[in-house]
């Protein structure tokens, strides 16, 4: 009796487990997502070394063809991300470049005929737009025909740069739906709005390593805009615990002078 009651609880949790890992795949192949693409927040953290060095690494390989960091050199980013020197050389710099180069992009300057426009330096980009801006730019490409690039961006519509991370994320493309509006003397007009994305093909990465992707790529391009926001940070402490002894003292010193007066 034992028994059977046994095997028939392992057929039905086999049975389930079965069930909820087709429907993972299934939610995976053409899954829709992004509908409220214009929330999307990143918690950027400049403390989190680990995460800045994977957003270097990044940014040298999928980024670095096209941008610079000009007012970086390579051997600031290696100490603040404490990258041990033999590494950055072997890892990041690109051949013909020394550590204390600044970090300048091999592109020439047919960039501009290449792509209609000159890919911009980056070192500021995180402070010109904001880190969440950055982050659902780089979440939002998707397939349309229509562009030269053959993709096009929800964040930044017809956008010059292509679609680098596609062999990470996948493809997907945009689907629309059609709403009413109020339009002139009380007609109706149709408009297409954006409903959300629909994944057409598969990358390398699964979606929540494509987000860590990005989520690094950007807090390495946060960093970048401020290199000196951690030191100051953490001398930030040290000064306010300083006030706070130091009044203190001057209280401890004001008590000793007014005792006899009062
Ligand atoms: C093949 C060249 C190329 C590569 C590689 C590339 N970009 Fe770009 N990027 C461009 C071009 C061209 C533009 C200018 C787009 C425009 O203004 O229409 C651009 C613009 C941008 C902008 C500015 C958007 C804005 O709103 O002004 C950001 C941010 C950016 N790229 C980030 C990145 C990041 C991060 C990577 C690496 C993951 C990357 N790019 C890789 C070509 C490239």
């Amino acid at each position: 009796m034992r028994t059977n009651r046994c095997r028939w609880m392992t057929a039905l949790l086999a049975a389930l487990a079965g069930a909820m890992a087709h429907g993972a795949r299934a939610a995976d192949a053409g899954a829709t997502y992004g509908a409220h693409w214009k929330r999307w927040q990143v918690q950027v953290n400049v403390a989190d070394l680990a995460s800045l060095q994977r957003g270097a690494r990044d940014f040298v390989g999928y980024c670095l063809g096209c941008h610079s960091l000009r007012y970086e050199r390579w051997s600031r980013l290696g100490k603040d991300l404490k990258i041990p020197p033999a590494v950055l050389q072997k890892d990041l710099i690109p051949p013909g470049q020394k550590p204390q180069d600044y970090i300048i992009s091999p592109m020439t300057a047919d960039a501009a005929k290449w792509f209609g426009k000159q890919p911009p330096d980056l070192s500021l980009i995180a402070r010109y737009r904001g880190p969440n801006y950055l982050y659902r730019y780089l979440k939002t490409f998707y397939v349309d025909s229509a562009r030269p690039t053959g993709v096009n961006n929800l964040v930044y519509p017809s956008v010059a740069m292509p679609d680098v991370l596609s062999s990470l994320e996948g493809l997907k493309v945009a689907v629309y739906r059609t709403v009413e509006v109020p339009g002139p003397h009380g007609t109706t007009l149709k408009r297409q709005v954006f409903a959300h994305f629909r994944q057409i093909a598969p990358g390398s990465m699964t979606r929540a390593q494509f987000d860590q992707f990005v989520h690094d790529t950007v807090n390495f391009l946060y960093y970048v805009s401020d290199p000196q926001r951690a030191e100051r940070h953490r001398l930030g402490v040290w000064v306010i615990l300083f006030l706070i002894a130091f009044t203190w003292l001057a209280w401890l010193l004001y008590r000793e002078y007014w005792k006899d007066v009062r």
